[in-house]
């Protein structure tokens, strides 16, 4: 029999920046134009225009619901807040088992439990209508889990659902147990539509991979939960809200990061993989702040501009700018979100864009499997 070589691999750049690894119809982000899309939408249009809801709707059904259909489309949601309230007692069973400060490790543990609850089975068993079934019904659960692990980790008991409060009301209702006024809800609203998708960042990228493997959709929600969980990528905007605190006035803002950068550090809500200058949506963010008003957003815009100084000094030919993990500190913080919820605040948002991807990778059929380049000592 006669051996054949193996191809000559191709080497991907350190953390595959701009390597195009599959398809998508979800949408794209243009970081040279400071631009990103939701399918055919310009994603900060649909964020000032439309609810979480009509965008959930976009990813998931593929377009945006007309006034009947937005209707029934939040009565499933409702439905799936409601059953997830009905395994209340066996999820805050298992939260209070693994008691932890850390609400997106209790979402990552507790998401996994209600997987396994409902009976969750491999994408590669099922049809496009049971796939999209289990889109829905994980996603709808992640901000019910992560109010009811920030009650349980308090020594609290869960708050049962409002769905009639709409998804964002409902969340704000689960995690303050006050009746939430109506600029938090568009505030936060805005929030959520923004982070709903963007590209092939690193938790989206990590679904897919479990997606291609068949597995259930919880695993990869699970995994990806994991990947957003980093600094680098979903743990920044307490990190940035903290800073500002350790700043505390504007003066304090340029010696503070110049500080910082000679220690090494990054600043934290600063810089991005794609952008190469303007993220769209810490523009957008910057003035629903603004419209929110407070001593924190002040001063956030102030020293935003003293950072941005120092940076632009310290990597003249790269511009750094503020992300959307700068001002989503603010804005959460000021619609009443306690800090510890910034990060499983995203996750409510993003499992939405995750859940899409998932669907469209696994009517695919290609397991992703990359090689790597063996650099230890020579083979004996
Ligand atoms: N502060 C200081 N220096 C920075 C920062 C920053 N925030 N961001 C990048 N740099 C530096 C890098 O260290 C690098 O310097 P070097 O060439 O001397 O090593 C240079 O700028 C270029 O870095 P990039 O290639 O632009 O950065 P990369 O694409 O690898 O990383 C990232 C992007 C992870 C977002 C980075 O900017 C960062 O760590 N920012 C702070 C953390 C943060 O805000 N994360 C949230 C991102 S948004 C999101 O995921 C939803």
């Amino acid at each position: 029999m006669t051996q054949t070589a193996d191809p000559a691999p191709l080497i991907a750049p350190p953390g595959l920046a701009g390597v195009v690894v599959a398809d998508t119809a979800l949408g794209d982000v243009r970081g040279a134009e400071g631009f990103f899309h939701y399918r055919q939408y310009d994603a900060t249009g649909l964020a000032r225009d439309h609810s979480v809801e009509d965008v959930w709707h976009l990813l998931l059904r593929g377009d945006l619901p007309d006034p009947e259909t937005a209707r029934a489309w939040r009565g499933e949601i409702a439905e799936q807040l409601l059953a997830t309230d009905r395994y209340g007692e066996q999820l805050t069973a298992v939260l209070r088992a693994a008691p932890t400060r850390a609400p997106l490790s209790s979402l990552r543990t507790a998401i996994s439990a209600y997987g396994v609850l409902t009976g969750d089975e491999p994408l590669w068993d099922l049809d496009d209508a049971a796939r999209e079934q289990a889109a829905l019904r994980t996603a709808a659960a992640v901000p019910w889990l992560v109010a009811a692990a920030y009650a349980v980790g308090r020594g609290e008991q869960p708050r049962p659902a409002r769905p009639e409060l709409g998804y964002v009301g409902n969340y704000l209702w689960m995690v303050t147990g006050g009746t939430p006024d109506e600029r938090a809800v568009r505030a936060l609203g805005r929030y959520l539509c923004l982070t709903v998708d963007h590209g092939f960042n690193a938790s989206t990228f990590t679904a897919r991979v479990v997606a291609s493997t068949g597995a259930d959709l919880t695993a990869c929600v699970v995994a990806a939960i994991g990947a957003l969980s980093g600094p680098l990528h979903g743990g920044a905007p307490s990190r940035a809200l903290d800073a500002l605190d350790q700043i505390g006035t504007v003066e304090n803002a340029a010696p503070w990061a110049r500080a910082q950068l000679a220690a090494g550090q990054r600043v934290m809500g600063f810089g991005h993989a794609v952008y190469r200058g303007l993220d769209p949506r810490s523009e957008l963010l910057r003035e629903t702040a603004t419209e929110l008003g407070g001593d924190t957003a002040e001063l956030a815009v102030r020293v935003e501009k003293e950072v941005v100084r120092v940076l632009d000094e310290a990597k003249p030919d790269r511009p750094l700018r503020a992300n959307v993990e700068y001002y989503a500190g603010v804005v959460m913080q000021e619609c009443g979100i306690p800090r510890e919820l910034f990060t499983p605040t995203f996750a409510c948002s993003r499992v939405i864009g995750w859940t899409a991807h998932i669907l469209e990778q696994a009517r695919g059929r290609k397991i992703f499997r990359p090689s790597s380049r063996y650099v230890g000592p020579p083979v004996q």
